[in-house]
């Protein structure tokens, strides 16, 4: 059965305006298409792929809303802190019932692909289990990749005999897609380096993707984003590597960031910064001026170098707001790290979108392109330009030739007319 959608802006094809879907794939997309019994009037809407959320913690979802401890001082290492009592004596069905519902909200704005950075440092391994359930079950609706992310550390956690590291593993032999680390948080120096180079030997040796919570502090003087791309460049495997946060990097000397500038274009790394968490995380030692916390996103953009942007907590510990709205992120992220010139306004859309597709190595499955999978959203704009001026709404999610869910465009209307108003 064809489905013929008519009257579409769809991003990034200048010279089309309709496509069809045949069997849940793009069959076409152009002008001018052969007719067919189904057809959708878009009435000038812009068309995008789906959003893509590359970096959020599911398992913290509303953590931050609870009786149990509240973030007094808003840093990551009190968040940290709390967690790691909150976490225990959790069970795996109170775990996926919060997964679930942070899947279901984010999803509501237009979102079908997540990296959902799962703690692993628990001896039960209770997150990942419910993690990899879920991505299983909702695999059809939702592309969902679980990274195993010790959040107490490699090495600087062990409990009931079990180190960070050892979990690593047992989550990667569970199904884990990704390997994560935290090597700032982890005792010294020497062992957060230590914690670099295991991430990338069992990456290797388990065939899996890597991605790194990376100076994620403000720290001048962190080089474990450095680290980090030489191992994976020694080992050619910076194109599956993702450098999470480096929000040192945005407070580095300029000499020594143009260096590295060069070397994470020849490993090919990737980079995912979370514009909305960090700008409130970081700068807190910081009298005034305080700095925004965010990394070199505009570098990155403007040097070929793959970043993207990611929401990262939904009213948690590390953060209390949030509601999985991309478009939210995007926003924030364009005022923070300075995308607004006329080139910037035609692409940034790729930060939430293909650029975290790419990221992900969804290249195969996702986009706008005749033979992928009909996945797309709808919002309520008639341009990129004026959707982000106008924060504009997601009235449609589709997957796979099918809506996940369709929205009515608000009407507004209001008469300015003064001499129709009441007068006294
Ligand atoms: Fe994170």
């Amino acid at each position: 059965m064809k489905k013929k959608f008519i009257n579409a802006v769809i991003y990034k094809h200048e010279n089309a305006s309709e496509f069809i879907i045949e069997d849940g794939k793009f069959k076409e997309i152009g002008t001018n298409l052969e007719e067919v019994s189904e057809v959708i009037d878009l009435k000038g809407c812009l068309v995008l792929p789906p959003y893509v959320d590359s970096h959020l913690h599911l398992d913290y979802y509303f953590t931050g809303q609870t009786d149990k401890a509240t973030n007094q001082t808003g840093t990551l290492f009190e968040a940290i802190d709390i967690w790691n009592d909150f976490k225990k004596g959790t069970s795996k069905q109170e775990m996926k019932d919060r997964m679930r519902q942070a899947i279901m909200d984010v999803a509501s704005y237009g979102t079908q692909f997540i990296r959902a950075q799962t703690d692993c440092t628990d001896p039960n391994l209770t997150g990942i289990k419910a993690a990899i359930e879920l991505r299983d079950e909702l695999k059809d609706k939702i592309t969902i990749q679980v990274v195993a992310f010790p959040q107490n550390g490699m090495y600087s956690y062990n409990e009931e005999g079990k180190s960070g590291r050892d979990l690593v593993e047992e989550a990667l032999k569970l199904g884990a897609d990704c390997v994560g680390g935290i090597p700032h948080n982890e005792w010294s120096r020497e062992i957060g380096e230590k914690s670099v180079h295991e991430i990338v030997r069992l990456a290797v040796k388990y065939d899996k993707l890597i991605d790194v919570h990376c100076d994620e502090t403000d720290d001048t003087h962190a080089r474990f984003l450095e680290v980090l791309n030489a191992e994976a460049m020694k080992q050619g495997y910076g194109k599956f590597t993702t450098a999470s946060h480096t929000c040192s990097f945005g407070s580095v000397d300029n000499s020594y960031a143009f260096r590295m500038m060069g070397l994470f274009k020849k490993s090919g790394i990737h980079f995912v910064s979370c514009p909305t968490e960090n700008v409130f995380l970081q700068g807190r030692q910081d009298n005034y001026p305080v700095r925004r916390g965010i990394t070199r996103v505009r570098d990155f953009v403007r040097n070929d170098i793959n970043v993207a942007f990611g929401q990262d907590s939904i009213v948690d510990l590390w953060y209390p707001a949030g509601n999985g709205n991309m478009m939210n992120i995007l926003d924030h992220g364009i005022h923070l790290a300075q995308l607004m010139t006329k080139d910037d306004f035609n692409n940034n859309f790729d930060l939430i979108t293909y650029n975290g597709a790419k990221l992900m190595k969804l290249e195969s499955e996702y986009g706008l392109e005749a033979g992928k999978p009909a996945n797309f959203i709808v919002l309520d704009a008639p341009n990129v330009f004026e959707a982000l001026r106008n924060r504009s709404e997601c009235i449609a999610s589709i997957r796979n030739g099918d809506y996940l869910f369709k929205k009515q465009p608000s009407v507004y209307k209001i008469d300015l007319d003064i001499s129709n108003t009441n007068k006294i």
